[in-house]
């Protein structure tokens, strides 16, 4: 096995992941990871990028990861995947593969699998896409979100979401300072008790729905302390530097490590093994590094190890 990156909690390995897992690795990792954290590479339809596979055998091949990845998660873990959507070729209507995807993932005979809780991530600074049909014809509007899928083996996965909590609100501040509002019966039929909202629980619960930019700049943006911003991280201003100083594109589907950082602490606790099988610059073992996890990664592709290797030549790494 090829491993290009290795720390104290992690290690990089070179290589296709699918394969490697389905074999040697299957029965050493069994039942030991907390965590899968990936996106894949996405279905796209016109080129073969990252070498992924178009249309039916995309399918297939993404069903057919289900008994691998259920077999290796701990019975209380969780399997996280981003995955955007995608488009007919050449027709200006949305594909369902990813919905195909998703079916096949929690019906799969052996693969165990079903789904938790779905999150989306909305990204207004998206490029306009399908271009042809936003901004050629203007027959559609600008693709702008991603999916988050939830998936565990049982219906209990190990979850804090005491973990991830947005500080309050200022409204929110106010009414615990004053112990006091309007009780009683709501329009929307809710019954709002004397009491039940001046516990002071150290901040609010997040929700399912990610800005990945701030949606309204008047509007102040709460996110857990661990995310800070889903789009900029000191550590992805490190790393577009140097990529940009050594004349690199830098990988052009990273996920937002303010994403992975969520998900680490909210499923996760220290010391538990995340792994991302499609790693491209790493965002996921970087993530897992800073936050005490360890970590395992696969990529497939030289130039995107290469960007792994500067993600984690970080100074923030170092003690
Ligand atoms: C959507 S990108 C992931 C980007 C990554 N999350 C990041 O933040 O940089 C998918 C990655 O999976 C890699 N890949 C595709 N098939 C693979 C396989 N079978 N084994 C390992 N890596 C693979 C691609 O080269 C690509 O870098």
């Amino acid at each position: 096995m090829n491993i290009e990156l290795k720390t104290d909690l992690g290690k990089l390995i070179k290589g296709n992941s699918i394969e490697l897992l389905s074999k040697e690795l299957r029965e050493s990792l069994k039942g030991k990871v907390n965590l899968i954290i990936t996106s894949p590479p996405f279905p796209l339809n016109n080129k073969k990028q990252y070498g992924n596979e178009k249309g039916d055998e995309y399918l297939k091949w993404f069903i057919d990861m289900a008994p691998v990845f259920s077999d290796l998660l701990a019975d209380d873990g969780s399997l996280v995947i981003e995955i955007g959507n995608s488009w007919e070729p050449d027709r200006p209507i949305q594909s369902i593969l990813h919905l195909e995807c998703l079916f096949g993932l929690v019906k799969h005979p052996t693969g165990n699998l079903r789904l938790i809780q779905e999150f989306i991530c909305y990204n207004p600074s998206k490029l306009p896409s399908p271009a042809q049909w936003v901004t050629v014809n203007r027959w559609r509007t600008v693709d702008s979100y991603t999916h988050v899928w939830w998936l565990a083996k049982s219906d209990f996965p190990k979850a804090d979401n005491l973990k991830v909590l947005r500080p309050y609100s200022k409204s929110m501040q106010k009414l615990l300072a004053k112990q006091k509002y309007n009780a009683g019966k709501r329009p929307s039929e809710h019954n709002i008790s004397k009491t039940g909202f001046l516990k002071d629980n150290g901040g609010s619960i997040s929700h399912n729905f990610f800005e990945m930019e701030q949606l309204d700049p008047d509007r102040e943006v709460r996110l857990p302390h661990s995310v800070l911003s889903f789009s900029n991280t000191t550590s992805n201003d490190y790393f577009l530097k140097t990529c940009r100083k050594e004349g690199i594109n830098p990988h052009p589907a990273r996920m937002s490590g303010g994403l992975v950082n969520f998900f680490i602490e909210f499923l996760t606790d220290q010391g538990d093994l995340i792994l991302d099988p499609f790693g491209g610059s790493n965002t996921t073992g970087y993530c897992a590094e800073i936050l005490k996890r360890n970590w395992l990664s696969f990529e497939i592709k030289e130039e995107y190890i290469k960007q792994a290797v500067i993600r984690h030549s970080n100074p923030e790494l170092i003690p």
